[in-house]
């Protein structure tokens, strides 16, 4: 039922306040008086001692659950001190790279049914490692083959290209990030700010969905662009490759997410007046570095849209010529959340101007369960 809504795409995006605020239900702590604020992870709670004597963790998905754990990386290593490393399912399969008894592999699925996903945990499982899922399907093959692990509790995602499902599956990563440092003293004053953050999450995307006539004017004017670029860099990395990937698979444009630390080995040869890139500059410790990534590449007269926190217009267009899309400030690692609505809305509206189908773009199915 897609309600006031012509798409599940666009039902699901704008239907992100109160998904995360059902991710979130029953697991995030007050505090009070004699309590510190917390998180509860009822599927983990059990195996938290574990997870944190791991050597490692290793995140394991494929296309936006991928870039899902690729957005909480930072703050897992941060608050668990543990080093954390990526996988595609597929790619760890085809090295049949090492998993060891001391790793905490952590298999994030929206479905809970990919094949590649799942094939790689019987090859973690079969490797002796603590296998956890983070899952939107109660009863999938993932949740029941994993040791333990979390339910995303999106609610049920239609659409083929997902949006719901990242931002929360983001949400419950940050806060097993908090779980496994719940019991380092040092960072309590860094825990509970993002756990304030978290309460005012939903209502901080709520606002940031009132960019979705600006997003769709953004779409008419990139209607006929072969290619789009999206330069992001630390916590906000992940958010130009699932932007990117949002654009390239529901309004079938080439477009690209690029680590803004790598633009001067390659993707700096492609700047001209006429291809539109996307930069994320959001406050956070990367800011002036990517100032000057945007001052680098409009030196190149390169055709620029500046992701930027409100307020910070000035400071971020050198010249005054490129587009700017102001986004609310949240805490830093939360940060991803809420960078990735204007691009999920500008992805939607290029595709309905294309003329393409949004919920079932071409080639390509919800749930894959083939290799
Ligand atoms: C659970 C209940 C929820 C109830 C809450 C009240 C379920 C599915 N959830 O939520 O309805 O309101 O207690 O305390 O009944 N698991 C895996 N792999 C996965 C995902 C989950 O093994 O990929 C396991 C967990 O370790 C846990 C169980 O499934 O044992 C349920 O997980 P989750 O729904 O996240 O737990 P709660 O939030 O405690
Ligand atoms: C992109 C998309 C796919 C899935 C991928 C993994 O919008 O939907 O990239 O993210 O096929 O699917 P799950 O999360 O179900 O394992």
């Amino acid at each position: 039922n897609k309600g006031k809504y012509e798409h599940y795409m666009q039902k699901e995006i704008h239907e992100q306040p109160e998904s995360l605020t059902t991710t979130m239900r029953g697991r995030l702590i007050r505090g009070g008086s004699c309590k510190a604020k917390s998180v509860l992870l009822g599927g983990l709670k059990d195996h938290l001692k574990t997870i944190r004597r791991s050597r490692r963790i290793v995140f394991i998905g494929c296309g936006t659950s991928y870039n899902a754990a690729l957005a909480a990386r930072p703050i897992l290593e941060e608050l668990s001190g543990i080093p954390v490393t990526m996988e595609v399912a597929s790619d760890l399969l085809d090295r049949q790279g090492p998993i060891y008894r001391e790793d905490t592999a952590v298999f994030v699925s929206q479905s809970g049914e990919t094949a590649d996903t799942l094939q790689a945990l019987e090859y973690a499982l079969e490797n002796g490692a603590l296998c956890v899922g983070i899952t939107n399907t109660v009863g999938s093959a993932i949740a029941r083959n994993t040791h333990c692990g979390v339910h995303i509790n999106a609610g049920c995602e239609i659409g083929v290209a997902s949006t719901k499902a990242y931002t929360s599956q983001i949400v419950v990563m940050a806060m097993l990030a908090l779980a496994i440092g719940d019991d380092t003293i040092s960072s309590q004053a860094r825990r509970e700010a993002i756990i304030d953050g978290l309460f005012d999450l939903p209502g901080k995307v709520k606002e940031v969905l009132k960019l979705d006539q600006e997003m769709k004017d953004l779409a008419k004017l990139l209607i006929a662009e072969q290619s789009l670029l999206v330069f992001g860099r630390g916590y906000n990395y992940a958010t130009a490759l699932e932007g990117a990937l949002k654009v390239k698979e529901v309004a079938l444009m080439h477009s690209e997410g690029i680590l803004a630390g790598e633009m001067k080995h390659g993707p700096l040869a492609l700047v001209d007046e006429t291809l539109p890139i996307v930069v994320i500059a959001t406050r956070d410790a990367c800011f002036s570095k990517q100032q000057s990534v945007i001052q680098q590449l409009h030196a190149r007269k390169g055709r620029l849209i500046v992701m930027c926190t409100e307020g910070d217009a000035a400071s971020v267009c050198v010249g005054g010529s490129s587009r700017v899309i102001e986004v609310p400030r949240v805490e830093d690692c939360l940060q991803p959340v809420i960078n990735i609505v204007p691009l999920q809305l500008l992805a939607y509206h290029l595709t309905v101007l294309r003329g393409y189908n949004v919920d079932q773009p071409r080639n390509l199915a919800k749930s894959v369960t083939t290799q």
